[in-house]
């Protein structure tokens, strides 16, 4: 999958950038320049959440009503993006943000998100985003189910009734302890029957994470042996760990004694929403103690890892962005981590920076300019008509600047 165009209308600090990309691209300029946001757009057209813990509103430009983005994506291997600009077999997907969100496909309402999602896989990366190597047992649960999710949409379906009939449950549990241990015979049979229906949908569960985690190793395995050709010793032996209450051959005589102490406690203690989800390296827990640069090392692999495992299961690359990419890194981790992403690897990178970047000169670069706005929104008043994007200086592969800047807005109708 491959986004071939990308283009913003009041957007964050963009009035107005329209912007063919590259198999690989670099956009680099100053704090503040809109780097992040370019990222955000792409990523929200293809996930519709951002990535920032905002809502929609906050994105749109200040002292405007509305934002566009209109991403060009083409699904087939052989259309990478090429010089020439956007393909005819292109799909144009369009945001619109206006109080509630509308989106579309080359003009028609899109009617599933679910699809969508699953269709549009995309993977962010910055240190402050929810990830596997967040601190919290929920965020990791959350960020595995959205992987096999992207691995098989029904999941999100199977997630949903787990969901619903782990909340019945914790309300009936919750009240027998309100009500010093007692329970109605109508209660009593509820429970029974909520936790006949768990019982099975918690085990598709455990095995749908169980299975993920088992080939993210798996392929971090082959991701290590292969750096460590470029660079020996520099990638340590780092994985997932997956542990579950869940007991998969479902021992009935466990359950029950476990339904007799939910009752006691008054929660369900018994399922996936337990699981716990660890990195681990020589028996620690590696997420409590790396350093920044070891810890966006390992990140950027395992990302690497998972982008592998829904290209094989999907036959669709998922589109891999990286804010800041070599922020913090040494220059031997740079180089390591870009071997990954070479010609070998299918997947589209969009990286970001500040500056040009000697290791990244071979990837098409976008410098992008602060507007006015940027410098001093606070007291900006927006005039009615945009204000010009400063005309990108292009470094690398040479840039159709023609079509770049061009500032129809016919398409977003
Ligand atoms: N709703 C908005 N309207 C206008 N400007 C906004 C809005 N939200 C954020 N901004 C501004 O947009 C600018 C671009 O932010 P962004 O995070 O994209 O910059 P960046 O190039 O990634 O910077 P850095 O190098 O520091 O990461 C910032 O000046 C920010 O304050
Ligand atoms: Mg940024």
């Amino acid at each position: 999958m491959f986004v071939n165009n990308i283009k913003i209308r009041n957007f964050r600090n963009h009035s107005f950038f329209n912007h063919q990309l590259q198999r690989q691209t670099y956009i680099y300029g100053d704090n503040g320049s809109g780097k992040t946001s370019i990222l955000e757009s792409i990523y929200l057209a293809l996930n519709l959440r951002t990535f920032k813990k905002q809502t929609l509103k906050n994105i749109v430009q200040f002292g405007e009503q509305s934002f566009h983005v209109t991403v060009s994506i083409n699904h087939e291997p052989q259309h990478e993006p090429q010089h020439h600009g956007n393909s005819s077999a292109d799909n144009h997907i369009t945001l619109f943000y206006q109080d509630e969100m509308i989106l579309k496909n080359n003009g028609e309402k899109v009617d599933s998100s679910m699809e969508h999602l699953h269709n549009n896989p995309v993977i962010y990366y910055s240190p402050n985003t929810d990830s596997l190597l967040s601190s919290d047992q929920s965020t990791k649960r959350k960020q595995l189910d959205k992987i096999v999710f992207h691995t098989y949409m029904n999941y999100a379906n199977e997630l949903n009734t787990y969901n619903r009939l782990l909340n019945q449950k914790r309300h009936l549990l919750h009240g027998i302890q309100n009500n010093d241990g007692h329970l109605s015979h109508n209660s009593q049979t509820l429970l029974k029957v909520l936790n006949d229906q768990l019982i099975p949908i918690t085990k598709t569960i455990h095995h749908r994470r169980k299975k993920i985690v088992e080939q993210i190793n798996r392929n971090l395995t082959n991701i290590y042996e292969t750096l460590q050709i470029t660079e020996p010793n520099l990638h340590t032996q780092i994985y997932l760990s997956y542990s579950s209450n869940v007991d998969p051959n479902h021992n009935t005589e466990a359950t029950t004694n476990l339904l007799e102490r939910e009752k006691i406690e008054g929660t369900p203690l018994y399922g996936t929403h337990r699981d716990r989800i660890n990195i681990r390296k020589d028996g620690k827990i590696f997420e409590k103690f790396p350093s920044f640069g070891q810890g966006k090392a390992f990140h950027i692999t395992l990302l690497k890892s998972i982008s592998q495992i829904i290209s094989h299961e999907r036959g669709i690359t998922p589109l891999i962005l990286l804010d800041d990419f070599e922020a913090g890194l040494d220059n031997r981790r740079i180089k390591s981590l870009l071997s990954m992403f070479d010609s070998s690897h299918n997947a589209q990178v969009i990286a970001t920076g500040v500056n040009p970047s000697a290791n990244l000169s071979h990837m098409h670069n976008i410098h992008i300019a602060a507007t006015p706005m940027d410098s001093n929104h606070e007291h900006a008043t927006p005039s009615p008509t945009p204000s010009p994007t400063p005309t990108p200086i292009t470094t690398g592969k040479p840039l159709n600047t023609n079509d770049a800047n061009r500032k129809d807005n016919h398409e977003y109708n």
